[in-house]
């Protein structure tokens, strides 16, 4: 017993911040971000809460399963960016949508929403819970330095989610984590401790480009292909993929490598930048939205980030 998808949603903040909007804070350009990652824009938060940007999302996800907060079993949430440690998002959303189960966040940054997904296969599986809601939700740029020209422009604000029903449509799942904190780290401010020495590092996104990058591209192409193989199926058996929005620069490596056609890529970084956590989700409602996803379509999910953490999923729609 796994589960099906039967209903998506997304939420982002109003406020559309181009990348000419960047130059005037730091030195970039147009071209630039254009041309090494593929953004034109994205949202920011000028007066919402990563957890209020979650329960919208949630919300249009209910709405769109045709459910109440009454029917969810679980709730599942993810954030590198949350307003509080403690509550989780999980449970401040559980609280803005009126929903009464209990709830749990997940961290595994970039690639969490695939987590979220994996965790709720499991619960499924024990035979426990009907129906779980997940909900990817970030406001990435109350963790960015905004002097720091190599993060401050990838980043976007928003939140995605999808309810998730009893079913056996969660085909397959690949999972790589290479522990450590020396490509990319987002510090806690560790508090003022008068017995704690140790130099602390600045609470916003530390990544190494290029690092990530290579780890990036050959997540992507190793977890697609891996999922491929291991089912004994070829990229002709699938309608879609959604990849994790991190540059355009690394889906677009995926398709030369691994011979994708880009139709079947999920791309609308252009619009949103990378929202951590909220990307995949986000870019899964867009396709559903498109009409073009016909149930029984076969789709792979794929995510990579800090941690390092990368994941992939075969599910059917
Ligand atoms: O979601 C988690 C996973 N994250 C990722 O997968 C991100 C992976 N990494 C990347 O997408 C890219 O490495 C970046 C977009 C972060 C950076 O792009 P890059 O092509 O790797 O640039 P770079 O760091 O190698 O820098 C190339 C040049 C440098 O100038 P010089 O030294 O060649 O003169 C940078 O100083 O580009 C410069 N540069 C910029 N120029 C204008 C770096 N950032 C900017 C900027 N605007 N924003």
């Amino acid at each position: 017993m796994s589960f099906k998808i039967i209903g998506t949603g997304m939420y982002v903040p109003e406020k559309v911040v181009t990348n000419d909007d960047l130059a005037q804070i730091v030195e970039t350009n147009d071209e630039w971000i254009t041309k090494r990652v593929g953004i034109k824009e994205r949202r920011i938060s000028e007066t919402e809460f990563t957890s209020e940007m979650g329960a919208k999302a949630a919300q249009a996800a209910l709405d769109n399963a045709g459910c109440t907060a009454a029917d969810v079993d679980l709730i599942l949430a993810a954030s590198v960016s949350g307003e509080t440690v403690s509550p989780s998002m999980a449970c401040m959303i559980q609280n803005r949508i009126g929903a009464t189960c209990p709830a749990l966040e997940i961290n595994a940054a970039c690639a969490a929403f695939l987590y979220l997904l994996d965790t709720a296969a499991a619960y499924f599986a024990l035979g426990r819970y009907k129906k779980i809601l997940v909900v990817g939700c970030e406001r990435m740029s109350g963790i960015l330095d905004w002097s720091d020209r190599g993060t401050c422009v990838i980043f976007g604000d928003g939140a995605g989610a999808a309810v998730l029903e009893q079913g056996s449509n969660y085909l397959d799942v690949v999972c790589t984590v290479k522990g450590g904190d020396d490509v990319i780290k987002i510090p806690h401010a560790l508090g003022c401790s008068p017995f704690f020495k140790t130099e602390q590092d600045t609470p916003y996104i530390h990544m190494q480009g290029q690092e990530t990058f290579k780890y990036a591209v050959s997540a992507i192409c190793d977890d697609i292909q891996s999922l491929l193989d291991r089912n004994g199926l070829t990229m002709d058996d699938i309608a879609y993929i959604v990849p994790h929005q991190a540059n355009k620069r690394i889906i677009d490596f995926a398709c030369k490598k691994l011979k994708i056609s880009e139709d079947k890529m999920m791309v609308n970084i252009d619009k949103y930048g990378n929202t951590s956590s909220a990307s995949v989700p986000i870019a899964l409602h867009e396709l559903h939205m498109s009409g073009n996803l016909k149930r029984g379509d076969k789709l792979i999910l794929t995510a990579f980030g800090g941690g390092l953490s990368n994941m992939a999923c075969l599910i059917e729609w």
